[in-house]
């Protein structure tokens, strides 16, 4: 195969759009269902939400950058800060509303609430992984993996949580090479009628300081 030469950085500004455009990408079986014929203002709407996760929750994203062409191939969300819940479940609100409308907004809040989470400060919450369908299987998913890990050990954090919907095979075959242990089990009969997803799963794993000792 052919092998790209690409850098990981963390993401700036200018980069939420593109962001955006993948994580929708990536998600778009999760994304047309909740966004139903408000589909074309998706990206508008993650660009807003990856902003406010930037300025309010917390949240650094990781991007993986081709070296050829400078395109956004990959991107990764990594909270290891304090997050403002009200300031950030408020900003996607209005955001929802403006695109879609007050109810098609309802729908979407409710289903984009799963799965559910409550931080720790002595986790690091990866969120979003997502590599771009042409660059697939050319180890980008693994190289951002490891600079969310890198970014939790500078943080000072013990572990590294995550959710992935217990159908997604490839992503699940990641996680557990990377020594990742399922938790806990969501169910969900709303997600799983309406997005296909019946059960997400919280996967965690232990991290070592750069001495090689467990936990902060
Ligand atoms: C999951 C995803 C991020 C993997 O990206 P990727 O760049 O293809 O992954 P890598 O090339 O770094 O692969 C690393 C490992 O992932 C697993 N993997 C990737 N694709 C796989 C597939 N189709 N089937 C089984 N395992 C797979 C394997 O363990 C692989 O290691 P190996 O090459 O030694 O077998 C990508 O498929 C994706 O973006 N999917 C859509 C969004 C998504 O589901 N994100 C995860 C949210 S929890």
């Amino acid at each position: 195969m052919f092998e790209e030469t690409y850098t990981v950085r963390e993401a700036e500004v200018r980069d939420e759009t593109e962001i955006a455009g993948l994580v929708v990408e990536g998600f778009l079986d999760k994304f047309r269902p909740i966004f139903g014929r408000g589909m074309d203002r998706s990206v508008w709407i993650m660009e807003k939400w990856v902003r406010l996760e930037h300025t309010v929750g917390g949240v650094r994203s990781l991007v993986v950058e081709v070296a050829a062409t400078g395109e956004i191939a990959a991107s990764v969300g990594v909270r290891v800060g304090e997050s403002d819940d009200d300031a950030l479940s408020g900003g996607l609100w209005e955001s929802l509303k403006r695109a879609l409308g007050f109810l098609r907004a309802s729908w979407a809040a409710t289903l984009l609430s799963y799965p559910r989470y409550a931080a720790s400060y002595r986790e690091a919450y990866v969120e979003r992984l997502v590599v771009s369908p042409a660059h697939r299987n050319g180890g980008m998913a693994r190289a951002l993996l490891d600079a969310s890990e890198d970014l939790a050990r500078e943080t000072g954090k013990a572990t590294v949580g995550l959710h992935v919907s217990a159908g997604n095979i490839p992503a699940l075959r990641l996680y557990e090479s990377y020594g990742y242990e399922e938790v806990s089990e969501q169910r969900s009969v709303l997600t799983g009628y309406f997005l296909g997803i019946r059960s997400w799963l919280y996967l965690r794993k232990e991290i070592q300081d750069k001495f090689g000792r467990d936990g902060a």
